[in-house]
């Protein structure tokens, strides 16, 4: 094992179904971000405008009654892929959902011809860096100050996954 390799992914749990949100869905992605992210919240358009093809995508994770509790949305250049935001709705967590959106993110990524997956994460997000290090990624940067915060700023982590064979 490399010391960057990327772990063999658990299974989804079983009663979530994950679906490749189109741009009519749109509207149930940014509800979702804003659910997760009440302190930055996304307006529909930007959604919109972050998901659309070719370069952008999202996936919603749907529960046994085939309601929206999780979603990732990402974007494509050529061979580097971004995951834009992902997040589960506060009653959800710590079931596996957000490691399988992750994965999802990844397989979407590779298969739209992305090498390597980053994404930015704030340094005091304990339950995000937990959930990227589980799922394969490493810090190869910092960025101070670019988070707002009630009471100042904090700094983003860059992370990044290698995505071959993912
Ligand atoms: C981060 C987030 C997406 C994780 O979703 P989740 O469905 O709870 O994650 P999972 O259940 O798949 O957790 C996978 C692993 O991540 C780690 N993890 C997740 N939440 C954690 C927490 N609260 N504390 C410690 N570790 C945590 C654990 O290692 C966990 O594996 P385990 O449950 O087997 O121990 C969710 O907490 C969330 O939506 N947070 C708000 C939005 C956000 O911060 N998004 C990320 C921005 S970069």
């Amino acid at each position: 094992m490399s010391a960057h390799s990327v772990p063999a992914p658990l299974p989804c749990p079983a009663a979530i179904r994950l679906h490749c949100a189109g741009p009519l869905e749109a509207v149930v992605v940014a509800a979702l971000q804003r659910a997760c992210f009440p302190e930055d919240p996304w307006d529909d358009a930007s959604v919109a405008t972050l998901t659309a093809p070719p370069t952008g995508f999202a996936v919603i994770a749907l529960d046994g009654q085939e309601q929206p509790v999780g979603f990732a949305m990402a974007r494509v250049t050529a061979e580097d892929a971004e995951i834009l935001a992902i997040g589960v709705l506060p009653q959800a967590r710590r079931g596996g959902i957000g490691r399988c959106l992750v994965e999802a993110v990844a397989a979407g990524s590779h298969g739209r011809g992305a090498t390597a997956l980053f994404l930015e994460v704030a340094e005091d997000n304990q339950e995000a860096w937990t959930l990227y290090k589980v799922c394969g990624f490493f810090s190869v940067g910092r960025r101070p100050g670019y988070y707002r915060r009630r009471d100042g700023r904090v700094a983003a982590l860059v992370l990044r996954r290698n995505l071959d064979g993912a």
